[in-house]
């Protein structure tokens, strides 16, 4: 009579939704720090990087940096180097060595480095990249920020912070519970958002930008990409 009413059904999306909700809660964390730190100092930064030469159609712009930090979790700047990615994480360009300019953070930047740290589990033998990325688009190229779409990066644990969104729709953070079909949570992260989570338990995207008035023209949304390990090669 119940499951004729479908009263079983109900029961099991509740269980189901319950379950993500709280598989959710544990891997991923949002904060704002739009009290913490100066957005208009950290865009400063990113009017200054050039364009990367892996993406063929020139809608990307990346610098990177690493970080060590010491027992009393001080920020220590590492040796600048390659990014390297396995290709069974990154399809796209995984396996080839990446040569990126040095990113030099602003006190800013410095400050949401630091959140990250006290808002995972890195420890000092450990290391931080930090990339500073823009994704522009324009009325006829519109912009991936995840070139491989669903994904994980294959490292312990990820922040990504944003630090801008400029006339454009679309760059939708998205997240799914790893081997699973069913986006568990899709949210633009805005300005001044940190969103924190753990690579292994989830697979992760931010769907394509595109310009939001088209009398404009062009269009970008910049980020910092926390993550440790540092994909050294
Ligand atoms: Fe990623």
């Amino acid at each position: 009579m119940l499951e004729s009413l479908g009263y079983k059904d109900s029961l099991l999306d509740t269980t189901y939704y319950t379950y993500i909700a709280v598989m959710l809660a544990s891997h991923l964390k949002i904060v704002d720090l739009t009290q913490y730190v100066s957005l208009p100092k950290i865009r400063r930064d990113f009017s200054q990087l050039t364009i990367d030469p892996y993406i063929r159609e020139k809608y990307r712009r990346k610098h990177i940096v690493r970080y060590n930090i010491d027992d009393e979790r001080n920020l220590i700047k590492a040796p600048h180097g390659p990014l390297f990615q396995s290709a069974a994480f990154n399809p796209v360009h995984g396996n080839i060595m990446r040569e990126y300019p040095e990113y030099h953070p602003c006190e800013g930047v410095l400050s949401v480095i630091r959140h990250f740290v006290y808002s995972t589990n890195v420890q000092p033998d450990e290391e931080i990249l930090v990339q500073a990325q823009r994704i522009t688009c324009s009325l006829d190229q519109e912009g991936l920020p995840s070139v491989e779409n669903w994904h994980q990066d294959g490292v312990k644990e990820i922040g990504i912070f944003c630090v801008s969104r400029d006339n454009i729709v679309g760059g939708v953070s998205e997240f799914r519970q790893h081997g699973s079909k069913m986006t568990a949570l899709s949210e633009v992260l805005e300005e001044g958002s940190l969103a924190i989570f753990t690579d292994s338990p989830l697979e992760h995207r931010v769907t394509p930008i595109q310009v939001f008035d088209t009398s404009i023209g062009v269009g970008f949304r910049d980020v910092l990409l926390l993550s440790y390990p540092s994909n050294r090669s």
